[in-house]
């Protein structure tokens, strides 16, 4: 089963509470929360103020996507405003080990995120250790980015060695999905697609998440 993650990157700021309310009566399966620094990526956006802003008016898990340096320093006062899960990017984390560990001791489940040019090997040693992989299917920073095919085969690499051990983590890819390119992740292995300018960017939210789904969608 697809799940469907609309990214609030695209949705309407200034109405931000009605806009997660109408994805979660839509059918969406996570929020997903895209935090950025101005460092690791070239925008600013979203800080634990928003998502503790939020948390009252789901109760959708928040998926929270780090793109920032130092990730562990703000690790606990995202876990505090609300996060469900958290990833990090490979690039920006030296000892992932450590950091993944730190998350999931908080009780909540720990992810890691891949830029598109960076290979699949950084995180083989770590894969038993994860419950998501995040792989980037556009250079972080903005919504509405188009999907780089490319890391389709990234996607069925990371779900050969899955597949080969037995491990439990979920694949989740992040960038430039639409229904055509859904369809592409999840024939590679992809088990959550986190969609922003798609989702938002149509009237009927509900048909735009059901139309990612490969099972319902026409
Ligand atoms: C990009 C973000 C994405 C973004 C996706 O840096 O991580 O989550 O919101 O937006 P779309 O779906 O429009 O490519
Ligand atoms: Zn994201």
């Amino acid at each position: 089963m697809i799940k469907i993650a609309p990214s609030i990157l695209s949705a309407d700021f200034s109405k931000l509470g009605e806009e997660v309310k109408d994805v979660e009566q839509g059918g969406a399966d996570y929020i997903h929360i895209d935090v950025m620094d101005g460092r690791f990526v070239p925008n600013i956006t979203i800080g634990t103020l928003i998502v503790d802003a939020i948390r009252p008016v789901t109760s959708l898990p928040f998926d929270v996507h780090l793109m920032i340096e130092d990730p562990d320093r703000y690790i606990p006062d995202f876990i505090k405003a609300g996060a469900d899960m958290i990833s990090v990017h490979a690039e920006a984390s030296p000892h992932l080990h450590r950091t993944i560990h730190r998350i999931k001791e908080s009780g909540i489940k720990a992810g890691v995120a891949l830029n598109p040019a960076t290979p699949v090997e950084w995180i083989r040693e770590i894969l038993p250790d994860l419950d998501y992989v995040l792989l980037m299917t556009v250079n972080p920073g903005f919504g509405g980015q188009k999907f780089i095919s490319r890391v389709l085969s990234k996607i069925e690499r990371v779900r050969g060695w899955k597949e080969a051990e037995g491990l439990p983590f979920e694949i989740e890819v992040d960038g430039g999905i639409n229904r055509e390119t859904a369809r592409l992740c999840a024939g590679a292995g992809a088990t959550i697609l986190v969609a922003g300018s798609y989702v938002f960017g149509q009237k009927n939210r509900k048909e735009a998440i059901a139309s990612l789904r490969p099972e319902t969608g026409k």
